[in-house]
């Protein structure tokens, strides 16, 4: 993975799909921070692999299309990512932003949209990967995590980084009290990296990504 990125469209607005399973406050976190700042871009896409995930409620309260296909229907997660590239495709989607998405994208899905889908990780990467970042790092009793930002390859938390923030564990705090501290850093930190995507500032070399606006 190398070079300056490709955006569908260049200089343009860019068209953002997030995809969610459950809460979505990272979803209201880069509606909020697309409202009030300049991104370049908009969120104009939401899905979930979930129909009674909380974020879909804040996708509807902000006028964004959904959608929410039943994984069941589908004769397998191949198809069922099919479609939902097939979806993404038609809304002409720049940018994919997993926002707790819970289902991993398949490799013909990376492949499709390659450089153009970013995580958030409730961890310093490469520690602490899978569903349970910040209890794993809690328990581990390491003194610092934090948050990433990353770009998605095909291995499970891995892709080039774009933004990572420490958060100190206190010896006196328990596991409610570091999730609040995780999260208010994801909620900052997720839409900027939105807005570097947008304005085309994210260079990826090899493993790592020059954010233009800050070199
Ligand atoms: C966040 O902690 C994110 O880092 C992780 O899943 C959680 C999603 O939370 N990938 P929300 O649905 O955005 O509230």
């Amino acid at each position: 993975m190398a070079g300056i990125l490709k955006n569908t469209n260049k200089n343009e607005r860019k068209r953002i799909a997030v995809f969610v399973s459950g809460n979505g406050s990272n979803l209201q976190a880069i509606l909020d921070y697309s409202l009030k700042n300049d991104i370049n871009g908009d969120v104009v896409y939401v899905l979930s692999n979930n129909p009674d995930a909380y974020a879909l409620i804040r996708a509807k309260n902000a006028n964004v299309k959904t959608f929410c296909p039943d994984l069941k229907k589908y004769a397998s997660r191949q198809s069922y990512d099919m479609e939902i590239l097939k979806a993404v495709k038609s809304e002409r989607i720049d940018l994919i932003c997993l926002a707790g998405y819970m289902l991993l994208l398949s490799p013909d899905f990376i492949n499709e949209y390659q450089n153009k889908i970013i995580n958030i990780h409730p961890s310093l990467l490469p520690s602490f990967k899978g569903m349970h970042g910040i209890k794993d790092a809690f328990d581990y009793g390491v003194k610092v995590t934090g948050v990433t930002v990353h770009f998605v390859d095909n291995e499970l938390d891995h892709g080039p980084i774009i933004l990572q923030e420490a958060v100190r564990i206190d010896e006196n705090e328990n596991l409610e009290q570091l999730e609040k501290k995780i999260h208010e850093v994801e909620h900052r930190i997720y839409p900027l990296a939105v807005k570097y995507f947008c304005k085309d500032e994210l260079k990826i070399i090899g493993r790592k990504v020059i954010i233009k606006e800050r070199s």
